[in-house]
C-alpha cells in the first residue's frame, strides 16, 4: 500500500495489514516518508483507534526501528520505570539514584517534555554539563559500572519513537493510548530491561483524564510487556495538580535533589517512594514493598542517595557540584508572584493541563519541534489544592527571564486556579496497582 492509501484506509475505519503498517514505519524512520503523512496517519489513529493485532505490529515496528541493547553482561535483573506524563514530574530523577543506591541496576531512556507536559531529558540537560546522547557502548558501561544510566531518545534505540514523539508533540496526537503504549513501551523493551514499572498518570495534567483511561493504557502496556516476555507493574497515580511545587526544568532538579535529602513536598516523596519500591521488589532486592522502603528511607538517611545522583551526574559529563550547590544551576533573572486569592479560603482546584501550558508559554517547553527551551524558567507553587489562602495572597511565583509572555502566562494561570471557602476533600496518590 501506498502511504496515501494506508492513511486514508485508517481515516475510514479500516484495519491495517501489519506488513503495511511496518513498511510504513520503516519508511518514516529512515526519512522517505515525511512528517505530514506520519501526521495525518497519527490523526487517523488518534480518531479510529489501532486493534490488537494491529498495536503489536506497530510497537514491533517501532522496537525494532533501532537497536535491542543487550545488557546482560549486568548482573541483576535490570529495572526501569516510566511515567506517561505530567506536570512537575521530576520522579525519574530522584527514583533513578534511589533504586541504584540500593543495588537496582537502571537502565533508562527518558523524553523531553511532551505537549503540555515537562520531561525528564530536559530537566537533567539543565544541570550543566550533563549528556543524555550517551553511545550505546558507553551507555552500557555506565549500568555496569555505575549502576544507573539516564539517556535521551537516540538515532540507535528506537529511532521511530524518537522521530515519532517530536511530530506528535506538536500535531496534537499525543494523548492517544495506542500512540502512548506503543511509544513507551517500543523503547522501553530496547533499553535492555528484565522489568519495568509505569506510573501511569491521571487527572486534569495527564494525557488520561478518567481513570478507566488510565487503566486501559496500563493493561495495554502490561499486555505488550507480557507478550515480550517482560514483568511490568503498574500504579495509577494522581495528576490533578502538579506534583511537588517546583514546574520547570532546574527547578525541578532543585526539588528532586532535595527529596534525596528527605525534604521535598510529600506527594512528590510519596509517589516517588511507592514507584521506587515497586522497582527493587520487581528487582529482587526486597521481599515485599514494607522492606522496599526501609530500604529507601536508609539510603536517604545515609546520604548515599544523593552520593549516587553524584556519580551519575559525573558520569555523564555533569558538574556533580550543582546538586550541592544549586547556584550553579540556571537561575531566572527575576520573579513576580502572581494570582492573588480573590477571598479568604482555600484553593479547590488547579487545571494542572493549564498550569502546564502556562510553563510552554513561559519558555519551559516547546511550541514547535525545534524550539529552543530556557532551563531557568518555571513556577513555584506557593499554594495546592486544600492550602488556605488570604485575600491578596499570591499563590504561584513564576521565574522568568522574558518579559514578553507574561501577560498571557498570568492570564493562563489565573485560569488554572480556583478557590473555595472550604478545602476540597483528600484524594488518594495511588490510585490503584496493576500487574
Ligand atoms: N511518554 C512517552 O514516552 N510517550 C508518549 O507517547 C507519552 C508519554
Amino acid at each position: 500500500m501506498r502511504p496515501y492509501e494506508l492513511i486514508k484506509a485508517k481515516r475510514d475505519g479500516q484495519r491495517l495489514a501489519p506488513e503495511d503498517i511496518r513498511a510504513f514505519i520503516e519508511a518514516y524512520t529512515s526519512g522517505q516518508v515525511p512528517d505530514y503523512q506520519m501526521s495525518a496517519l497519527c490523526m487517523a489513529v488518534f480518531f479510529r483507534g489501532l486493534d490488537a493485532v494491529e498495536l503489536g505490529a506497530w510497537a514491533q515496528a517501532m522496537l525494532r526501528s533501532g537497536e535491542v541493547v543487550d545488557l546482560s553482561d549486568t548482573p541483576g535483573v535490570k529495572v526501569d520505570k516510566h511515567s506517561t506524563g505530567g506536570v512537575g514530574d521530576k520522579v525519574s530523577v530522584s527514583l533513578a539514584p534511589l533504586a541504584a543506591a540500593c543495588g537496582v541496576p537502571v537502565p533508562m531512556i527518558s523524553g523531553r517534555g511532551l505537549g503540555h507536559t515537562g520531561g525528564t531529558v530536559d530537566k537533567l540537560l539543565s544541570i550543566p554539563g550533563f549528556r543524555m546522547d550517551v553511545p550505546v557502548p558507553e551507555y552500557r558501561r555506565l549500568v555496569r559500572e555505575v549502576g544507573c544510566c539516564l539517556i535521551s531518545q537516540t538515532e540507535a534505540i528506537a529511532p521511530a519513537d524518537k522521530k515519532l514523539y517530536a511530530l506528535r508533540d506538536v500535531t496534537a496526537t499525543v494523548d492517544c493510548i495506542p500512540l502512548i503504549a506503543s511509544s513507551i513501551m517500543s523503547k522501553k523493551l530496547a533499553e535492555g530491561i528484565d522489568a519495568l514499572v509505569l506510573d501511569v498518570k491521571v487527572g486534569s495534567g495527564a494525557f488520561m483524564k478518567k481513570v478507566e483511561d488510565a487503566r486501559t493504557l496500563a493493561r495495554t502496556m502490561i499486555g505488550i510487556g507480557a507478550e515480550m516476555g517482560r514483568k511490568v507493574t503498574a500504579l495509577l497515580t494522581d495528576m490533578n495538580q502538579p506534583l511537588g511545587r517546583a514546574v520547570g526544568n532546574a527547578l525541578e532538579i532543585v526539588e528532586a535533589v532535595e527529596m534525596l535529602h528527605g525534604r521535598a513536598p510529600a506527594d512528590y516523596t510519596e509517589v516517588t517512594m511507592a514507584l521506587t519500591a515497586e522497582m527493587l521488589v520487581l528487582g529482587r532486592k526486597a521481599a515485599s514493598i514494607a522492606e522496599a522502603r526501609g530500604m529507601l528511607e536508609k539510603v536517604i538517611a545515609d546520604g548515599s542517595a544523593v552520593r549516587k545522583l553524584k556519580e551519575i551526574v559525573q558520569a555523564q559529563g555533569g558538574d556533580p557540584r550543582a546538586i550541592d550547590d544549586y547556584s550553579r544551576l540556571p537561575q531566572a533573572r527575576a520573579t513576580v508572584d502572581v494570582v492573588p486569592a480573590p477571598r479568604d479560603g482555600f484553593v479547590t482546584v488547579i487545571d494542572t493541563e493549564a498550569v502546564g501550558l502556562a510553563a510552554v508559554a513561559l519558555g519551559a517547553g516547546r511550541q514547535r519541534v525545534d524550539s529552543i527551551i530556557d532551563p531557568a524558567v518555571g513556577f513555584t507553587l506557593l499554594r495546592k489544592e486544600g492550602e488556605p489562602v488570604k485575600a491578596g495572597e499570591p499563590v504561584v511565583r513564576v521565574h522568568y527571564n522574558d518579559p514578553a509572555p507574561l501577560e498571557e502566562v498570568k492570564a493562563r494561570l489565573a485560569r488554572a486556579y480556583q478557590f473555595g471557602p472550604q478545602a476540597p476533600a483528600s484524594r488518594p496518590l495511588v490510585i490503584e496497582r496493576l500487574e
